[in-house]
């Protein structure tokens, strides 16, 4: 009386889970390694594309071989039982070198990406300083003397070398699109060398757990085009925009000045305290609070009276400000361009 309709149930399941298989195929991929963007993911990408192919030859000649073999020697009545082979010199060498072959043509390109990968620039490459801090990003730009924060530049069809160090716990590196994951350990300089291929913005985070918010430890790398990033850097290089008098954003200059931000956050030209994020530009930010929130007048707001709601363990304590006051502050931080 049922029968078919067990059939006919699991239809609808059957397109969730192909619905849910297809939104993985989805873009446009804001973290996946299998779409690089910069010589270091192409030659994991290329990598991880010859040994899946490598893979799919043995499985297919695995599985061929055992279908082969069930449906050739499987027991039939009055048939006699299929004779074992033993000591068949052939067929052990080839057994044993065709493995051993297939491994060779995965070892070879498998050490040449991990010594193209190791994180020696060539000469020439810019230079970028990460420190990792519970729970976001320092960079600093030694040869372009800037200092930011949980947003990374980086010119397009340029080599960079980043040198990772932490400033308390271990954390780790990640922009699955650009580069592999690598440690930032204390006391110790760990090294990622890459060339991005194509500007846009790519999303990463830590990958370590160090903490509370190590879910909360994000990350963006601007990718921009030869013009972008001059504009960038000589901004970046200039020192804070000065409210102009009688604004809201003077009124919260003044109110940071006499607050205790100054005594965590370095402002060019008014502080100088590097605990927390370097805010002389974090105006020009598109997120805050470890490229956790957008950079809105809301967020900053609710940043500013009680960050470890937003982001449990976050360092910075809440403040008790008047509304008025708050606007201000907000005022000034935007204006901070
Ligand atoms: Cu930093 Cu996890």
């Amino acid at each position: 009386m049922l029968r078919g309709s067990v059939y006919f149930d699991a239809v609808p399941l059957v397109i969730v889970a192909l619905l849910l298989a297809l939104t993985g195929c989805g873009g446009p991929f804001p973290q996946s390694t299998l779409a690089p963007k910069s010589d270091y993911t192409g030659a994991v990408d290329a990598l991880f594309t010859n040994i899946f192919w490598w893979a799919v030859v043995v499985f297919a000649l695995v599985e061929g071989l055992l279908l082969v073999a069930i449906l050739r020697f499987r027991a039939r009545a009055g048939a006699p039982a299929p004779k074992p082979v033993h000591g068949h010199t052939i067929l052990e060498i080839g057994w044993t070198l065709a493995p051993a072959l297939i491994l060779v043509f995965i070892a070879v390109p498998t050490m040449r990406t991990i010594f193209a990968t190791a994180g020696h620039a060539p000469e020439g490459a810019l230079r970028v300083e990460v420190i990792g801090h519970q729970w976001w990003w320092e960079y600093r730009y030694p040869t372009l003397e800037i200092t930011t924060a949980n947003e990374l530049h980086l010119p397009v069809g340029t080599p960079v070398q980043l040198e990772m160090t932490s400033a308390d716990v271990i954390h780790s590196f990640w922009a699955p699109r650009l580069f592999a994951k690598r440690d930032l350990t204390q006391g110790r300089t760990t090294r990622i060398a890459f060339t991005p291929d194509s500007t846009g913005e790519y999303w990463g985070q830590c990958v370590e757990f160090c903490g509370a918010s190590h879910a909360n430890m994000r990350l963006r790398v601007f990718v921009d085009d030869a013009r972008a990033f001059d504009a960038w850097a000589a901004a970046q290089r200039g020192g804070a925009a000065r409210a102009a008098s009688g604004s809201a954003a003077s009124r919260g200059e003044q109110l940071f000045r006499r607050s205790a931000c100054i005594a965590c956050h370095t402002v060019a030209g008014l502080s100088s305290a590097k605990i927390g994020p370097d805010l002389t530009h974090v105006g020009g930010r598109t997120t805050i609070a470890g490229a956790l929130f957008p950079n809105t007048a809301e967020y900053l707001r609710r940043w500013i009276a009680n960050a470890p709601s937003m982001k449990p363990g976050a360092l910075m304590p809440p403040q008790a400000l008047p509304d008025a006051d708050l606007d201000a502050m907000v005022a000034y931080l935007q204006s901070l361009k």
